[in-house]
């Protein structure tokens, strides 16, 4: 994978960087990058966080110690935190857990794109949410290993069990990452991660940015944990919508069987996630029930902004 293309002032000066060797421990910017826009932050925070998964061909070195790189990354995390704390509102406990988790994210509304997938969408406008999918999709599961060492005891195995089936249970063909990739080459796209970064709106990078941001830090588990169970809890309904509007479409099965998937796993998983994982997680640290719930409310907030975007410059063109 390359480095995206810069999207202000920020990107260009942190790619720039990126493509040049490492400074030594405890060196600064010369003159600090400053953001135009947050399209121009989200784009810089997430080549940063790609440094620690597979990272780009044309950096000099990883900078996985690059002190540049760990105080730049630091800020737009503490940043894009803020802005989604600013999005939710704590909510009033109720003393069954797994019911009250379910109840919420039945009870959220927002715009769906399955639902217009099944019944409207023309080909192209499915292909290309495929490619904006794709930035999560061809790494599926990746930002929610981080959180495996963060925890312990019950909820740690259950987590592994829930990501051995994500990750293909041993057959590196079954994998959903690999799965979705024989989908998009099957309808003539490009299935190399991160392919098609610089198409993607800032919606889609804020939902990759908060997956890796909750993943990688310790003190977010709860949030992590809940944004997976938000994750899993939504996913059974609308991959049914997709898996049959793809076929309405007439575009190829192997991009349907990807939703045909999660139809089956994703209702086993959001009891694993909900009642094993999150529950056992909870039962050790219950201070984190409002993050848990914080973390399932980004989950589908990002979303429904994701949904919102497309679906406005669908409508728009139509
Ligand atoms: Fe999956
Ligand atoms: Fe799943």
């Amino acid at each position: 994978m390359l480095l995206p293309k810069p999207r202000g002032t920020m990107s260009a000066a942190v790619f720039e960087h990126l493509r040049s060797p490492e400074p030594a421990p405890g060196e600064r910017w010369p003159t600090s990058p400053v953001a135009d826009s947050t399209d121009d932050e989200l784009i810089t925070l997430w080549a940063l966080q790609e440094l620690s998964y597979r990272g780009f061909e044309d950096t000099d070195g990883d900078h996985k110690g690059d002190p540049f790189v760990l105080a730049e990354r630091h800020q737009l995390e503490s940043a894009l935190e803020a802005r989604l704390r600013s999005r939710w509102t704590d909510v009033e406990l109720e003393d069954d857990f797994a019911e009250q988790f379910f109840d919420f994210v039945a009870a959220h509304d927002g715009p769906s794109l399955a639902s217009f997938i099944l019944r409207k969408a023309d080909r192209d406008q499915a292909l290309e949410l495929m490619q904006a999918r794709s930035i999560y999709q061809l790494k599926e599961a990746d930002p929610t290993t981080w959180v495996i060492p963060h925890l312990a005891g019950r909820a740690k195995a259950a987590l592994v069990e829930l990501q051995y089936d994500e990750y293909g249970a041993g057959d590196p063909d079954a994998m959903h990452s690999q799965v979705f990739a024989a989908g998009m080459e099957a309808s003539g796209l490009n299935a190399e991660p991160g392919h098609y970064i610089n198409d993607v709106p800032a919606e889609v990078l804020e939902q990759n940015t908060a997956m890796s941001l909750f993943g990688m830090q310790r003190r977010l588990a709860g949030a992590a944990l809940g944004h997976l169970a938000g994750f899993e809890a939504s996913s059974s309904l609308p991959s049914q919508q997709m898996a049959a509007g793809l076929r309405r479409l007439e575009l190829p099965d192997e991009m349907a069987k990807y939703y045909d998937e999660h139809v089956e796993a994703d209702a086993v998983h959001e009891q694993l996630a909900v009642r094993s994982v999150c529950a056992a997680f909870l039962g050790d640290e219950p201070h984190a029930t409002q993050d848990v719930f914080f973390g399932a409310f980004t989950c589908l907030d990002l979303e429904a902004r994701t949904a919102q975007h497309f679906l406005d410059r669908w409508e728009a063109t139509a």
